[in-house]
């Protein structure tokens, strides 16, 4: 192990406290327990389990443990056998284990040719899946909270109803609700990349996955062989940028559903013939005055931790599920209601899963919402860039349902180039000690592929563009069509991942795909 001291990502980390984490991993067979958990059959036997030990807090490795779980499918030709594949769904909150129990099943998430040549690992991130997981109590949790607050009172009520939730969550949870930021997860992947002791680190990350690989990036530049990003998640702009980039992204994308609806395919759209844009703009409306009924959903407390869904849908849910919003039949809810109940309410205290994604991002983001004035400015600027949508997004939800989280973010935005904010604040740990941050400038030393569609839902192109722009050896690859991540969809940009997994090969700069 070197002994390098790195100032990646703003951070001093000697990388020789790691070493200290190394033990090997024992792999065995995973349980109904298991199963239980992630709600996918991991009995294929070919799936196996192992536990791994992490500190709960980096900057304190003799301090208490935690566990990280995690689910390894062998490489099924050992001649063409490359290494370990470590792979990030993203969310955050969905756990790898179920990717990796789900390509055991037959869902062809990767090829033949990366299944042939890698373990595919999966390490479900700290704070929920097969790892310790983060706790709330869920009536808590499944109350009602506006995202558009019209008043100083509405928007006092959104705070002191979220500082509740966030204490029963620390109350359930401890300290492990303050270390679950990607910074640690990064760290912990390191760990254990050095305890299956298979080389260098390869590894594709999804969507908010992308974090994680940027994170890793900048932290163990000289620790992997290949790093490919798929669906951006920019993790180097303000809280007012992120806001106005993903309020840009999904107004495109809402335009180009109506605009499929009209032109592409017009059986599949339910609303062809109509004028998709008037509706969807008379239903915001409306709904930000008086919630759509949805029928088919039963909506008190209880049913609801009975995997009931609310019995009407205010605009905030409506707008948080747009994507599955657009299915909406007119003047009945009932599927937007389900869809918005499986996506965000929980239906225990041990819906970690459920909790851990919207809690890590209020430690990865700094969201400047300090006041309703604040607010104002910000929902302002959404109702001028994205009069359909209002200014929603997911990027919105989660800087909304940060509001009282009690701790601030341990692992804020920064740019990877030259910070956005010169003069950050030093952190304090939980353990008193403190670190000063300091720009990041360090580049990787091995080239990273970064994957993005134009018309993509949650993460702007322009994200992507920063993120290419901050890592000195990165190659981004455009897929010229819309939807949320490419790597699913087979085509020239999965093919383009699968090059680089396997052959280290690399699209020509600024290439541009159609599949
Ligand atoms: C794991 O499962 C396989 C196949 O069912 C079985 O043969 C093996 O004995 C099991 N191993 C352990 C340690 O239980
Ligand atoms: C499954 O969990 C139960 C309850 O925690 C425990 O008693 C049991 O030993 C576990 N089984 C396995 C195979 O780990
Ligand atoms: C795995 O579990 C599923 C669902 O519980 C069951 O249908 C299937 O037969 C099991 N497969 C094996 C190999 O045990
Ligand atoms: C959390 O615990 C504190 C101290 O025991 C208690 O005062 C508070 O009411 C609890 N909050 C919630 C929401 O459970
Ligand atoms: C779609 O068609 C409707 C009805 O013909 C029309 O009112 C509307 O402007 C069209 N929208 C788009 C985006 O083309
Ligand atoms: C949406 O509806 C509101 C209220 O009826 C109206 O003021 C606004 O102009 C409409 N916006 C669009 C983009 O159609
Ligand atoms: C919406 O549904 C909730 C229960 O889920 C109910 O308490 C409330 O009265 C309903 N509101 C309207 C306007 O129908
Ligand atoms: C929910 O489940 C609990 C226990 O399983 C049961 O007591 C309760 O009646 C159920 N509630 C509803 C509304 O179905
Ligand atoms: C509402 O929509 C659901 C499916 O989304 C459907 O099953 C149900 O029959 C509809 N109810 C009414 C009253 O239209
Ligand atoms: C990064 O910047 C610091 C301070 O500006 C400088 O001391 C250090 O040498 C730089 N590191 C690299 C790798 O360029
Ligand atoms: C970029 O990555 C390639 C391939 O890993 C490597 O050979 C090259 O040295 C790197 N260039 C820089 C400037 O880091
Ligand atoms: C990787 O290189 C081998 C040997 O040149 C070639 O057969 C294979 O098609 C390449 N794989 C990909 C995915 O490009």
């Amino acid at each position: 192990m070197p002994t390098r001291v790195s100032s990646s990502a703003g951070f001093l980390v000697l990388s020789t406290l790691l070493c200290q984490a190394s033990a090997a991993i024992t792999w065995r067979n995973c349980s109904s327990n298991d199963t239980a958990i992630i709600g996918i059959p991991l009995n294929d036997t070919r799936v196996q389990c192992a536990e791994f030990s992490v500190p709960l807090d980096w900057s304190d490795t003799s301090a208490q443990k935690i566990t990280i779980g995690l689910t390894r499918l062998a490489a099924t030709k050992p001649g063409n056998r490359i290494g370990s594949l470590f792979v990030n769904p993203g969310g955050p909150g969905v756990p790898t284990s179920e990717l990796i129990g789900a390509q055991a099943l037959g869902f062809e998430f990767f090829p033949d040719s990366i299944t042939e040549a890698f373990d595919l690992i999966g390490m479900d991130p700290r704070g929920f899946g097969l790892s310790t997981g983060i706790q709330c109590d869920p009536d808590l949790w499944n109350q009602r909270v506006t995202q558009f607050p019209s008043s100083q009172e509405d928007f006092d009520t959104v705070v002191s109803t979220q500082i509740q939730i966030w204490e029963s969550c620390y109350n359930m949870s401890g300290p492990l609700l303050y270390n679950i930021d990607t910074r640690s997860v990064a760290r912990d992947m390191e760990a254990v990349r050095i305890a299956l002791n298979d080389g260098p680190l390869n590894f594709l990350g999804i969507s908010y996955g992308t974090v994680i690989a940027q994170t890793y990036a900048q932290l163990f530049p000289e620790s992997y062989r290949t790093i490919a990003m798929d669906g951006i998640v920019d993790h180097t702009s303000s809280a007012t940028n992120l806001f106005f980039t993903a309020a840009q992204t999904l107004e495109s994308v809402i335009n180009q559903f109506a605009l499929w609806c009209n032109t592409t395919d017009t059986t599949n759209c339910p609303l062809t013939g109509r004028d998709v844009l008037s509706i969807w703009n008379t239903t915001v409306t409306s709904a930000l005055n008086h919630p759509i009924p949805a029928p088919g959903c039963i909506g008190t407390p209880a049913s609801l931790l009975n995997g009931s869904c609310y019995a009407n849908v205010t605009a905030t849910e409506f707008l948080s599920v747009m994507r599955d919003a657009l299915r909406l039949t007119e003047g009945n809810a009932t599927a937007v209601s389900q869809t918005y109940a499986k996506s965000s309410l929980a239906r225990s205290k041990y819906a970690s899963a459920t909790f851990a994604a919207v809690a890590i991002p209020c430690l990865d983001f700094r969201n400047a919402l300090a006041n309703y004035d604040d607010l104002r400015y910000r929902l302002e600027l959404g109702s001028y860039i994205a009069p359909l949508s209002r200014g929603a997004s997911h990027t919105w939800t989660e800087q909304m349902q940060c509001l009282g989280f009690g701790h601030r973010p341990t692992y804020p935005q920064q740019n990877m180039d030259v910070p956005w904010n010169y003069n950050p604040s030093p952190i304090t740990f939980l353990n008193g000690s403190v670190e000063a941050q300091l720009p990041s400038n360090e580049t990787t030393n091995t080239a990273v592929l970064l994957v993005q569609s134009k018309y993509d839902p949650s993460c702007n192109y322009l994200w992507a563009e920063n993120v290419r722009a901050g890592i000195d050896n990165s190659t981004l690859l455009l897929r010229d069509g819309a939807g949320h991540t490419s790597y699913l969809l087979h085509g020239e940009a999965s093919d383009a991942i699968n090059a680089y997994l396997l052959n280290l090969t690399l699209p020509a700069p600024a290439s541009v795909v159609a599949t």
